[in-house]
């Protein structure tokens, strides 16, 4: 089994299902609303728990009805919450997010109690004796750092799934043997217009293998001076949310356990394929035995 510590955030998920995404301005009705379980880094370390790994969460909630909602969640699939700290005074992270009927999401996020984490307080973590270290864009920047730092001197597998998209420094992009991206971040990261481009500029910054999602389109591997593809599963999407951060899970699992970077990057794709196709971000998270199954097919 491989060990697993995700440092990031937790957000409560506040969803309104509309028939699509509004422009600016625009007021629509939305059709239903729930309010469930998500921010980037517990969605990914649900997503690791589901597929079979042990994973310790490291991040803060605050100390309100949201935080114990998350809490509750990770420890009911399985994942450590010890290193998750409870802030007083602080609202845990809420996330706004709109669904279309499409699948495709808009979301509006306040960071509350995610602001929290620093470098100081990473050093706090256990990183002892894991394997792959993975973490997100929806923490400050010095805490991200500081944990594939450490990732890395624990001598851990280090992925970054830089999102939401943000101006990275090449310290933090030395410090990654994997970064997952999907299109749009990949463009907004290096400032190149195509993803060949912009997998080749993140590298020469430091980023040792780039993955880039391209939606249902499939997803393409950088690394080693290798380039390699694999194409969408021909799957009904009724919600996108959460589908990248299965992805990355999925990827960093598959890596950590040794497979090849081809058969990672065709076990992400498939496990994002069946997320897509479930309401929810941590709900949605599927199995190592509906993703060996959907490899089968
Ligand atoms: O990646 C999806 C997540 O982004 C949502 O769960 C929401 O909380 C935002 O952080």
């Amino acid at each position: 089994m491989i060990r697993a510590v995700v440092v990031g955030s937790l957000n409560a998920d506040l969803v309104l299902d509309v028939a699509r995404v509004p422009l600016a301005g625009e007021t629509l009705p939305a059709t239903a609303s729930r309010r469930l379980a998500g921010g980037k880094g517990a969605n990914q370390a649900v997503a690791l728990a589901r597929l079979g790994a042990e994973v310790s969460m490291a991040g803060h909630v605050g100390d309100d009805a949201d935080g114990r909602f998350l809490l509750a969640g990770l420890a009911e699939t399985g994942v450590s919450t010890r290193h998750v700290t409870v802030v007083p005074g602080s609202p845990t992270g809420l996330a706004m997010v709109m669904v279309g009927a499409d699948g495709e999401n808009a979301i509006v996020l306040l960071p509350g109690a995610n602001a929290v984490p620093d470098p100081e307080w990473v050093a706090s973590v256990n990183f002892a004796g894991c394997d792959v270290v993975l973490a997100q864009l929806e923490i400050p920047l010095p805490a991200v750092e500081a944990a594939l730092a450490a990732g890395s001197a624990a001598g851990a597998l280090t992925v970054l799934n830089a999102a939401p998209a943000l101006p990275v420094p090449g310290s933090l992009l030395a410090l990654t043997g994997v970064l997952v991206v999907n299109e749009h971040e990949a463009v907004q990261l290096s400032g190149c217009a195509t993803v060949d481009a912009a997998a080749a500029a993140l590298q020469h910054r430091g980023a040792r293998s780039v993955v880039v999602t391209l939606g249902a389109a499939g997803a393409l591997y950088f690394g080693g001076g290798e380039r390699l593809a694999v194409g969408g599963l021909p799957v009904r999407a009724v919600d996108t949310t959460g589908a990248g951060d299965c992805f990355a899970a999925a990827l960093a699992a598959a890596l950590a356990s040794g497979r090849s970077a081809d058969g990672a990057l065709r076990y992400a794709n498939a496990a994002a394929a069946i997320a897509v196709t479930r309401p929810g971000a941590q709900d949605a998270m599927p199995t190592a035995s509906e993703v060996d199954a959907a490899l089968r097919d």
